[in-house]
């Protein structure tokens, strides 16, 4: 079997095993596929190992996802921008290629599994961190209105803007810059969330056609999904669609062959449930 393997800080609740397991049982592809708890500072030596040890993919998650954009011998374009990988797979030269996947899972999650429009659309980012800088380049390229990055230090979100403006029409600013503004669109990509709370926003910010969409996920709605439906926008979803998808991407670049996503997103549902 090839050796496939998830690197992250905790890891514990990771579904990355289940969902490459459901993929390779759709075309018989037999791997082997390990969640991994590396220790802080411990991933370059760790994922160099596992190169040597003739491993053919390797995931990366939170809080790697910088030092595999670094580990890299060659980086995807939207990987360089994100300054994070979170797939890296030796070349036939050895090289190590590193590509992010996260806003082509967001985007495909979005747009094909939801039927939310991105291109067009007046977008809203909430949060400048990683997870916010991941996946603007696919965000960008479905080429939308405009987009707004908000982030409770405005400072950050400026800096993202400045990133991203060679892309798109990008604008960025603190939350309170959001009284007066209106959103098709709204991607939550901060961390308030894993301590059940929501940023303080405006709710005339939504339409009631306004799609919410929280990069999170859980047994549960998200506290921003619950504020969202009670401010009566038009969509809610949660992240897990976009963690399945991102898996397909990186699974097409170990494989080439594309899985089925709708499956295994209803079997990793029941598995939170
Ligand atoms: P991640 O990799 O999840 O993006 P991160 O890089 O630490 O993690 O970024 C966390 C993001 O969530 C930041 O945008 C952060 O805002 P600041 O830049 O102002 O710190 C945002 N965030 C975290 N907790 C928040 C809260 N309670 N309210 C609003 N924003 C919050």
């Amino acid at each position: 079997a090839r050796k496939f393997a998830v690197y992250g800080n905790p890891i514990k609740h990771s579904k990355s095993p289940i969902i490459h397991t459901a993929f390779a049982a759709q075309f018989g592809h037999r791997i082997e596929y390990r969640a991994v708890r590396v220790e802080l500072g411990d991933f370059e030596r760790s994922a160099r190992a596992f190169f040597e040890r003739g491993g053919a993919g390797l995931n990366v998650t939170v809080p790697f996802k910088p030092e595999a954009a670094a580990f890299a011998d060659r980086l995807s374009e939207r990987a360089r921008r994100a300054g994070a990988a979170n797939t890296l797979h030796p070349a036939a030269d050895g090289a190590i290629l590193g590509d992010n996947t996260d806003g082509l899972g967001l985007v495909r999650d979005m747009v094909v599994n939801l039927g939310w429009a991105v291109q067009g659309a007046r977008v809203l980012v909430l949060g400048a961190g990683g997870a916010a800088r991941g996946v603007l380049e696919p965000l960008l390229l479905e080429r939308p209105h405009s987009l707004y990055i908000a982030n409770r230090t405005a400072s950050k979100a400026g800096e993202l803007a400045g990133i991203f403006g060679e892309l798109g029409d990008v604008a960025g600013g603190g939350l309170e810059d959001l009284e007066g503004r209106a959103f098709d669109l709204v991607i939550n990509a901060t961390s308030a969330g894993l301590s059940g709370e929501v940023p303080p926003l405006p709710p005339a910010m939504l339409t009631e056609r306004s799609c919410c969409y929280d990069m999170v996920y859980g047994a549960e709605p998200t506290a921003f999904m619950r504020w969202a439906a009670q401010h009566a926008a038009w969509a809610v979803a949660d992240g897990l669609g976009m963690l399945v998808e991102q898996a397909a991407e990186s699974y097409y670049r170990w494989h080439q062959a594309r899985p089925e996503t709708g499956p295994v997103i209803r079997q990793v549902r029941e598995v939170l449930a």
